[in-house]
């Protein structure tokens, strides 16, 4: 198998780590690594090759390897280096990019794309890679924002008087939303969280955090366990409720997707005017489509009045390199522990984990929902849109 270097602008992460690969590498499999792939993780070619790795050149490692480990995607040009039978595995983000899908396709290899694990069955667990992502992602933003906060986390009782803790507002409970709730906790806030799934509210409270309540707002989850998208008039009911709590916060920081969707508007230009001066919102869904901070900017922190400073933090995995690229090596381990067996790769299309991972297969794109939106769309793609790219 074969380890890249991540291609994306900021990533910093490695598919495979040291101690991973001497696990491998003792089973028997024999582990490439592209030059300088560690780097922004902190480890280095030596480290790799003492573990029994090969350090190889990008091409060397499409032309040799069965299968092609990545964090996140290649690039269509990238993918034009794949082979027939060759696997690529990843958290691929298909739906956001149909032409490279094509490419799989077209090259007859098949793509793995850890996006689409069913979570809920026990026996992924040890290959969720969005939870050990997800989960570093939500510690590193409280984090962050404590960092760009002026104030302090904790009740302090001094001298010179007593400090109020600082109010943090955490909105979307999921696997960051909760990390980021405890982390903040552990800083000594006093946190509150919010949530549609109904599941969220336990949680919330048994990190001992206040659950934000929402009349007229009807919570919700969808079969799968995910957030479904709400109505318009949910989300009416939702943006005015949730103003009053937005404004007497410190700090807000936001989490909130929906699979394949458009990430929901939380936060509005209005809500963000009503805060004091000095506090922080942190949006973790921002990006190039959207976010759920209406005056986020992806990758940027911009301050708007009046002196509210708002981050768009889509790479916060990325920004703790080393320990979201070892969460991820073990879960790829995992992974590769059901698809090579006796040192041959065998992908068994009916193996419900496997099975429903595959975008690409045989030179086909097999996932129901990626190659309705491939078929649907001729052109090169363009950002998801809630009609034709749910994963
Ligand atoms: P995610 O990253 O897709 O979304 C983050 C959070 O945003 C979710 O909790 C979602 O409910 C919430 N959200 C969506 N729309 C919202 C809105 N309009 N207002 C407020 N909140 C909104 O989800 P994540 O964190 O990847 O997983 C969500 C849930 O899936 C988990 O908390 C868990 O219940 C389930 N899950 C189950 C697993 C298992 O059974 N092993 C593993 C991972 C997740």
């Amino acid at each position: 198998m074969g380890v890249l270097r991540e291609s994306a602008d900021g990533e910093r992460r490695v598919a495979l780590v040291p101690e991973v690969v001497g696990k491998l590498a003792a089973s028997g499999m024999s582990v490439l690594v592209e030059h300088d792939a560690g780097i922004g993780a902190a480890i280095s070619d030596d480290a790799f090759a003492a573990a029994g790795a090969e350090i190889r050149a990008a091409a060397d490692i499409y032309a040799e390897t069965d299968i092609v480990l990545r964090v996140g995607p290649p690039t269509t040009a990238e993918s034009a280096s794949l082979r027939r039978g060759q696997v690529l595995v990843g958290l691929l983000r298909p739906w956001e990019r149909l032409d490279a899908v094509r490419a799989w396709a077209a090259s007859g290899a098949t793509s793995v794309a850890l996006d689409y694990l069913p979570r809920t069955l026990s026996r992924a667990q040890t290959i969720d890679a969005l939870t050990s992502q997800a989960s570093v992602a939500g510690y590193r933003a409280a984090i962050r924002a404590a960092d760009v906060y002026g104030g302090y986390f904790p009740m302090l009782m001094t001298a010179a008087g007593t400090v109020r803790p600082a109010e943090v507002l955490v909105l979307g409970a999921g696997v960051a939303g909760l990390q980021a709730i405890a982390t903040a906790r552990r800083l000594g806030a006093s946190v509150s969280g919010y949530d549609v799934r109904p599941a969220a509210r336990a949680e919330v409270a048994s990190l001992g955090a206040k659950f934000v309540d929402l009349p007229g707002v009807v919570s919700t989850s969808g079969s799968d366990g995910y957030a479904r998208e709400l109505t318009a008039e949910e989300r009416a009911a939702q943006l005015a409720a949730l103003d009053k709590h937005i404004a007497r916060s410190n700090v807000v920081i936001t989490t909130a997707q929906v699979p394949g969707r458009k990430p929901p508007l939380l936060v509005t230009a209005q809500a963000v005017s009503e805060m004091k001066p000095g506090s922080v919102v942190l949006d973790m869904a921002a990006s190039s489509y959207g976010g759920n901070v209406e005056v986020s900017k992806p990758d940027q922190t911009v301050v708007v009045d009046p002196g509210v400073t708002v981050i768009g933090a889509g790479t916060l995995a990325s920004d703790m390199a080393p320990a979201a690229s070892q969460a991820y090596a073990r879960n790829l381990a995992a992974l590769l522990a059901l698809i090579v067996k006796d040192g041959a790769v065998v992908i068994d299309p009916a193996d419900e984990v496997v099975g429903a991972m595959l975008a690409t297969y045989d030179g086909a794109v097999v996932h129901p929902g990626l190659s309705e939106a491939v078929s649907a769309t001729p052109a090169a793609p363009s950002v998801p849109s809630p009609e034709r790219s749910a994963p």
